[in-house]
């Protein structure tokens, strides 16, 4: 028996207009580790983001998320069910204060003294966004929009976080910082489905990973196994 609880993908083949993006993909991220996704660009990673959340519909197959159907439900409603996620490219909201950013991330949540909570923690976890509440934040660094993303995404209180490409675009510097906090974020008990193409980096911190190519897993595996695999390595490194 397998395992029945976290993010479950069976079979899931998906694409836009003729053509299928993604065939027979099967992934499971389980509740407390950091599942990762590598597969190089247009492998069909964000396609498979988007599957889960509603927002590209499967053709085949089935997503389950802590034992309930969620293949078919409207994104808003796979939100509540626990899982947010920090899309591509970030998308802050730049007109917007980091302050009401983090308060977008947290919209579905009436209880105001919940959201103060929830914000002090990611104060606590982002010092920087404390120093800035008020900044509108398309005028931070790439950096503090990343960090402005990931808080947002913190501020439904996910059981599921699925993070998109977070070290595009940054120094290595920030980089590592990115994958400390990502880090820590599990370590306070999120799961986290990390869609990365900097594999060392990912494999140190990631406890299950899935390598896909052309629409495909072609290698899935702990870090470790995955670090010793012959496909991945053909897959990324030639
Ligand atoms: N809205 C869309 N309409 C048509 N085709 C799309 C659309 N979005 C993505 N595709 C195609 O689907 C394939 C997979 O794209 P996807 O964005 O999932 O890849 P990815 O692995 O996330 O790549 P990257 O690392 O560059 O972000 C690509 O061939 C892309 O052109
Ligand atoms: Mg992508």
């Amino acid at each position: 028996m397998t395992n029945r609880t976290g993010l479950i993908v069976e079979n899931a083949t998906t694409g836009y207009d003729s053509a299928d993006v993604l065939y027979g993909v099967s992934l499971n991220a389980e509740p407390g580790k950091i599942t990762c996704l590598l597969g190089s660009n247009g492998a069909g990673k964000s396609t498979l983001v988007r599957l889960i959340l509603g927002l590209t519909p499967a053709r085949l197959g089935r997503v389950s998320f802590n034992g309930r159907d969620i293949t078919r439900m409207q994104t808003h409603k796979v939100i509540s069910e626990g899982i947010a996620c920090i899309p591509e490219g970030r998308m802050v909201f730049s007109k917007c204060t980091v302050e009401e950013n983090l308060l977008l991330g947290g919209y579905g949540e009436k209880d105001d003294a919940l959201l103060t909570k929830r914000m002090k923690t990611v104060y606590d976890l982002f010092p920087r966004l404390a120093e800035r509440k008020q900044q509108l934040a398309g005028t931070m660094s790439g950096g503090e929009q990343a960090m402005v993303s990931i808080g947002r995404g913190l501020m439904s209180e996910p059981s599921l976080l699925i993070i998109d490409e977070p070290s595009l675009g940054l120094s290595p510097l920030l980089v590592k910082e990115n994958f400390k906090i990502i880090k820590e974020i599990n370590e306070r008990g999120i799961s986290i489905l990390l869609i990365e193409q900097n594999v060392r980096q990912t494999l140190a911190i990631a406890h299950y990973g899935y390598v896909l190519t052309q629409g495909k897993v072609v290698a899935a595996g702990t870090a470790q196994e995955l670090l010793k695999d012959e496909t991945m390595h053909a897959a990324y490194f030639g």
